[in-house]
C-alpha cells in the first residue's frame, strides 16, 4: 500500500505541504458537528497525530461520519496544509475504511491506568504510553549496538539452550521434550532419555560463553534474552529479560568501571537525542523532573563506594531498616534505596563485595575476604549492572569452585581458558528493562515489555 509515514510527514513537511499525500492509521479521537468533522489519526510511527478536516460539502463527509469510532483503521488521501494549532493538518480528504472498530474496543478513554492496560497487553501498543515506550526501547537497543560497534567489540550470539548453570543453582527453567513417564528409576536415567541426552535449561546469562569468545576475539558483547525462574514478584524482576553482556580482555575492575560509565552515558545521550518527544511525554506521565535527571546523569561523574564503606554509611544513617545491616550480608533493596535515593542521589558503583555473597568467577582480592566486583545502583530502580573482574588464576578459580561444591568436570572448557594463555579480563551485565525503567521513569518492569513474563503470569 503506497503511503507516507506520519513521522515522515512531520519530519519534512516542506516536501508535502500543499500536495496530495496518502496516510494510513487508526482513529485516536474524533469530533463531529453538523458542518465539520475533525479526526486525529495515528499510525504508530511517531507520537504525533495528523488531524484530518472534513467539511459537510465534501464527498468524504458521509464516510467520515460512520468512521469516527476510536480504533477504526483508515487510509486517507488529502492535501497537507499549514495550521496554526497543529502545525500541519490535512484537508480535501478521500477516506477508505480499512477496518471498522466496534464499540467494545476497550481503549475509549484518553488515559487508562497502567494496571488496567496490563490486562490487555495485545492492545497496549495502540496507546501513546506504549508507543513512547517501544520507541525508547528501540532507540536504546540501537544505541547499545552503536556503542559497542563504534568501540570495536564483536557482537557474539551465545546459546540460549544450555547445559551449564552460570550463576548458581535454583533459578533455571528446564527444557525438555519428555512426556510424563514413571518408568525412569533415577534422575540420571530420566535426563539421559531426553532430547539432548542430558539435563538442559534456558540460559540465565551468556557470560561464561562470552568469556570463551573474548579469550580469542579480545572484546565482545552479547545482547539477547535470558531467563530466570526467580520467585521474587517485584516491580523489577521479569522471568524473561534482555541482557547486554560485554566481556573485555586485558581489562581490570578499574577499567571496566570506566567503560560501564562511558557506555551508560552514551546510550542515555543517544536516547535524549533521538526521543525528545517521548522523554517529554514520560516527564509528564511517569516521572516529574525526568529530563533534568537524565541531563545531570550524563554530565556528572558517577559515585563510587566500597561495600565496606557503604555498610558504614548505612549503619550511621540512623534509619530503621527491616533487614539489619551487617558486614558480610547482601545489601537489600531498602539499603540500596537509601544509598542511591538519599545518600548519593546519583548512580553509584558499590565495589569489592564479600566473596561469600558473590559468584565463583570473580577475582579474589588480596585481602582474602572480598572480590573485585561492582554493582551499579541508580536512584528509583536499584541495581542495573552486575560487574566484575574475572578470576584469571587457575588455582584460585578451582579453589573457589571447590569451596562452593561445584562439579569441576562440568566446567572443563571454562577452566581451560585459565590454563591456556590466561589474561586479566572483566565484564558486566546490564538488564535492558532495568535501564529502560531508569530512562523513562516507569516504575514497573511489566510496562517495559511487550509481553511481560513473571511468576504466575505467562
Ligand atoms: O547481576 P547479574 O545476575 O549478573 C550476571 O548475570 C553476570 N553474569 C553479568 C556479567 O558479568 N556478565 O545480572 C546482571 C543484570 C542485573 O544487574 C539486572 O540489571 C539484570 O541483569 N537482571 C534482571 N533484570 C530483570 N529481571 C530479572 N529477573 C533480572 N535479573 C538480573
Ligand atoms: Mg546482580
Amino acid at each position: 500500500m503506497k503511503h507516507t509515514d506520519i513521522k515522515q510527514l512531520f519530519a519534512s513537511p516542506e516536501t508535502y505541504v500543499n500536495k496530495k499525500v496518502t496516510v494510513c492509521g487508526w482513529v485516536r479521537t474524533a469530533r463531529a458537528s453538523k458542518s465539520i468533522i475533525f479526526i486525529e489519526l495515528n499510525d504508530g510511527t511517531c507520537l504525533k497525530n495528523i488531524q484530518l478536516i472534513i467539511e459537510e460539502s465534501e464527498n468524504a463527509f458521509e464516510t467520515a461520519k460512520t468512521s469516527l469510532a476510536v480504533g477504526t483503521a483508515l487510509c486517507v488521501t488529502g492535501k497537507v496544509v499549514e495550521s496554526e494549532r497543529n502545525g500541519y493538518e490535512m484537508i480535501e480528504n478521500q477516506i477508505t475504511v480499512l477496518g471498522e472498530c466496534p464499540s467494545d474496543f476497550p481503549l475509549q478513554k484518553k488515559h487508562h491506568t497502567l494496571e488496567y492496560l496490563r490486562t490487555i497487553p495485545h492492545l497496549r501498543p495502540r496507546t501513546r504510553f506504549f508507543e513512547a515506550m517501544f520507541a525508547v526501547r528501540n532507540e536504546l537497543s540501537y544505541a547499545i549496538h552503536k556503542y559497542f560497534h563504534e568501540h570495536g567489540y564483536k557482537y557474539v550470539h551465545t546459546p540460549i539452550l544450555t547445559g551449564s548453570d552460570c550463576e548458581g543453582a535454583g533459578e533455571m527453567f528446564r527444557v525438555t521434550t519428555q512426556p510424563w513417564k514413571t518408568s525412569h528409576k533415577t534422575e540420571g536415567e530420566y535426563y539421559a532419555d531426553d532430547f539432548f541426552g542430558t539435563k538442559a535449561s534456558l540460559t540465565v546469562s551468556g557470560q561464561l560463553e562470552g568469556e570463551i569468545a573474548a579469550m580469542g576475539l579480545g572484546k565482545i558483547y552479547t545482547f539477547g534474552p535470558t531467563f530466570r525462574a526467580e520467585h521474587s514478584n517485584t516491580p523489577r524482576h521479569a522471568a524473561e529479560f534482555w541482557h547486554i553482556e560485554p566481556e573485555v580482555c586485558f581489562c581490570d575492575l578499574h577499567d571496566i568501571i570506566e567503560i560501564a560509565e562511558d557506555f551508560i552515558k552514551f546510550i542515555i545521550r543517544e536516547v535524549m537525542r533521538t526521543c525528545p518527544e517521548e522523554l517529554a511525554f514520560f516527564n509528564e506521565r511517569a516521572e516529574k523532573g525526568l529530563i533534568e535527571k537524565l541531563e545531570a546523569v550524563v554530565s556528572h561523574d558517577f559515585a563510587k563506594v566500597s561495600y565496606t564503606d557503604a555498610v558504614e554509611i548505612l549503619k550511621n544513617s540512623n534509619k530503621e531498616f527491616k533487614f539489619p545491616v551487617e558486614w558480610g550480608a547482601d545489601l537489600q533493596t531498602e539499603h540500596e534505596k537509601y544509598l542511591t535515593d538519599e545518600h548519593f542521589k546519583k548512580p553509584v558503583f558499590v565495589t569489592d563485595y564479600p566473596a561469600k555473597i558473590k559468584s565463583f568467577y570473580m577475582k579474589q582480592n588480596p585481602d582474602g575476604q572480598t572480590v573485585a566486583a561492582t554493582d551499579l545502583l541508580v536512584p528509583g530502580v536499584g541495581e542495573i549492572i552486575g560487574c566484575s573482574e574475572r578470576e584469571a588464576d587457575l588455582g584460585k578459580l578451582e579453589d573457589a569452585m571447590k569451596k562452593r561444591n561445584m562439579p569441576l568436570e562440568a566446567y572443563g572448557e571454562y577452566i581451560a581458558t585459565r590454563k591456556f594463555g590466561s589474561v586479566p579480563h572483566s565484564g558486566f551485565g546490564l538488564g535492558l528493562e532495568r535501564i529502560l525503567m531508569y530512562v523513562t521513569g516507569v516504575s514497573n518492569i511489566r510496562d517495559t515489555l511487550l509481553y511481560p513474563r513473571t511468576v504466575g503470569s505467562l
